[in-house]
């Protein structure tokens, strides 16, 4: 129990964090892997209207992994992926749009506005928000690149201080629907808006040097190091993608980078607003 003097001290040590951030755009990845506990899930929506309510702008782009295998299996279809990429042909698209866009994406704006927040939530299609065109029509089907990201729809919504719910679906020219990867989008997003943070929240306690062993979490590695860990194999899977959304993030001129532990309660808010983060923070480079 914190005595009446460590409460106000709490508070007092996050001004400098609150003044860093004050008026720029966060962007958080909310993992699929994490969703499925109710009360993590609370706190990251609690979070989240925090930053809203202290005058920085969250925006949120969330995954769905789990849930859209749970709606495969009931179809029978059995999920393929390579390199952490879900391979998608046209009836796993038409699930992977109606569990994200129809399922998780209004949950989590649905969750948000009944805590008092004020979240509007997207797919890529609306706004034209993500153009896309087939990263390998012939190996990944309906998966799709950015071509795109016409940020005007979230501007608006930013500068009317509402909080952007993204699910991760694109479409061309044609009308054609993809399946975007969340990690990439949002990594994308925060380049085209000028973010200050790109954070990913995910199952595991950070970006790990040996999988099995989760005490070997690296605290933080350079864009340099990044990719020698994924030429040796020790990234692999779904944090391919992550990783190369923060080294692209922070190429762009994303100041901070993070993947961290998304089932650690209130991770979010600890690593915007306190020295203490719960992963690996990714740095444009290490200074030794
Ligand atoms: N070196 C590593 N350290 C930590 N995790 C790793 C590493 N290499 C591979 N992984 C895998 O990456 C996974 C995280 O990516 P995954 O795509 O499963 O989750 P997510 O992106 O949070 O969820 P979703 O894809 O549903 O949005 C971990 O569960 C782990 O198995
Ligand atoms: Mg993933």
């Amino acid at each position: 129990m914190l005595s009446k003097h460590e409460r106000t001290n709490v508070l007092i040590e996050a001004l400098p964090y609150i003044k860093r951030s004050l008026g720029h755009i966060i962007v958080v990845k909310y993992g699929g892997s994490v969703m499925l506990n109710d009360s993590l899930k609370q706190n990251v929506v609690d979070d989240i209207i925090f930053f809203s309510c202290i005058g920085l702008y969250p925006i949120l782009v969330h995954g769905g992994g789990s849930k859209i295998n749970f709606w495969l299996s009931k179809l029978h279809i059995e999920p393929i992926f390579r390199n952490g990429i879900r391979i998608t042909n046209n009836v796993t698209m038409e699930v992977v749009e109606m569990v994200l866009t129809g399922k998780i994406n209004k949950e989590l704006v649905t969750l948000i506005n009944i805590n008092g927040g004020n979240a509007v939530g997207l797919s890529g299609k609306d706004g034209s928000l993500i153009l896309s065109q087939p990263l390998d029509i012939e190996k990944m089907g309906f998966v799709g690149n950015i071509v795109n990201v016409n940020t005007k729809i979230l501007s608006l919504l930013i500068s009317n201080f509402y909080i952007p719910v993204i699910a991760s679906i694109g479409y061309d020219q044609h009308g054609q629907t993809y399946n975007i990867n969340a990690d990439l989008l949002a990594s994308r997003i925060a380049v085209a808006l000028n973010a200050e943070k790109l954070i990913f929240l995910t199952d595991m306690p950070g970006i790990l040097l040996d999988i099995n062993n989760l005490a070997t979490v690296i605290q933080t590695l350079d864009v340099n190091e990044a990719s020698q860990l994924e030429k040796k194999g020790i990234i692999s899977g779904g944090m391919i993608p992550k990783v190369h959304s923060c080294v692209n993030a922070l190429k762009h001129g994303v100041a901070f980078a993070y993947v961290i532990d998304g089932r650690v309660p209130h991770a979010l808010l600890s690593t915007v607003l306190t020295k203490n983060y719960y992963g690996s923070m990714l740095l444009s480079r290490k200074t030794r």
